[in-house]
């Protein structure tokens, strides 16, 4: 089997390397993304693999489809980069539902506690052998109440660790589950110290972070976003900021990250703006997409990945496809015949 693994960085490769082997897969290693420009690079092999910012859109797909790629392998759980509309009937895709949630909701958590312990300051400073503590005053999570919006695997791990804490925890879900206290998305706005964001990036949860949100919003809340940068509208972020409505960010994530994230800018000019001046905020904390990078995750998500490759291509279907209608009990065939389509 022949897989053309695109924007691949160094610590991906000892995990593909080694399921690849195994697995009987040749892979095609090449550092740069899957979009129009680059998908001639996939032709001749069976299946592509791609990470959270390579371009699935209609005419990669007609592309890929063209070249006999039957498979898009994501190596991530999350799809918003694929047009799963247009891959129905054209190209099986497959993603990794879970590898670690455990990685990204103590990234998160970690974001937090470096926020509100000003833990990014203290570490600079005492680098440079400066002691004060004038201005790293923070504020204790015990007690206080966060917010969650998706209660999903990395959701209800974040929700162990905030009950560790001893926050008091309030969520929002499209589909609640057992055991946690649900509230409507502007009873969370309003009520949450902490709002965390955990629940994937779709046409309806978009700028669920708008200017109107932030105006429901208590002063001083910190958000956490480990999940899309898509969630929060940038501008309206900044606003809050601004207008000292928000008293801090956590950003794994960023709407325009695409163009920026995973690479290196030092000594750069930055284009945007928007990124440029949020990273100017002393109470904006940002990651580049990092939430991921342990070696539990990355080792799981490599052999996952294979996983579902090595399943596809044998059995003509995997566990982890998806298709736009999946989640849509009725309509999706894949719990009768096993395969989307
Ligand atoms: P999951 O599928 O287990 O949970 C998602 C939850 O969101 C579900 O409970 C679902 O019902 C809920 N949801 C769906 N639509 C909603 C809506 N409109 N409003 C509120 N809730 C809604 O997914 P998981 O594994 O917990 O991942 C969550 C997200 O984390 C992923 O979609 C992905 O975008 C992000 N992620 C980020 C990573 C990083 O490195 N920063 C790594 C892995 C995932």
């Amino acid at each position: 089997m022949k897989v053309t693994l695109f924007d691949a960085k160094p610590y991906d490769l000892p995990g593909f390397r080694r399921y690849g082997e195994q697995a009987g897969i040749e892979f095609k290693i090449y550092e740069t993304k899957l979009n129009e420009d680059t998908v001639s690079l996939a032709a001749g092999s069976d299946a592509v693999c791609v990470f959270v910012n390579d371009t699935v859109n209609a005419p990669v797909i007609d592309r890929l489809a063209e070249y006999g790629v039957r498979a898009v392998a994501l190596r991530c759980a999350g799809y918003n980069n694929v047009d799963l509309e247009h891959a129905f009937g054209k190209i099986h895709v497959m993603h990794v539902p879970a590898y670690s949630p455990y990685a990204v909701a103590e990234h998160a958590a970690a974001m937090l506690l470096t926020s509100i312990r000003r833990i990014h300051k203290a570490y600079i400073r005492t680098k440079d052998f400066n002691f004060s503590l004038n201005g790293l005053t923070g504020f204790e999570l015990r007690g206080k109440t966060v917010g969650i919006v998706g209660t999903g695997r990395i959701g209800r791990a974040f929700i162990e660790i905030c009950r560790g804490f001893g926050m008091k925890v309030i969520a929002y879900d499209k589909f609640p589950a057992e055991g946690i206290d649900y509230v409507s998305l502007d009873e969370l706005f309003a009520r949450a110290d902490i709002i965390s964001l955990h629940c994937p990036l779709t046409e309806e949860t978009r700028h669920l972070i708008n200017r109107e949100s932030v105006g429901k919003m208590k002063k001083g809340v910190v958000i956490v976003n480990t999940s899309r940068g898509g969630l929060i509208e940038s501008e309206a972020l900044l606003d809050g900021i601004k207008e000292r409505k928000i008293g801090a960010a956590c950003l794994d994530v960023y709407e325009e990250e695409s163009d920026v994230f995973f690479r290196d800018f030092s000594g750069h000019i930055m284009d945007d703006d928007t990124l440029a001046r949020l990273i100017t905020m002393p109470n904006v904390l940002l990651t580049s997409h990092q939430a991921f990078l342990t070696e539990e995750a990355l080792d799981s998500i490599a052999e996952q990945t294979v996983g579902n490759l090595v399943e596809f291509f044998a059995e003509g279907r995997s566990e982890n496809e998806l298709c736009y209608r999946c989640g849509r009990q009725e309509e999706c065939r894949k719990k009768r015949s096993r395969k989307c389509f």
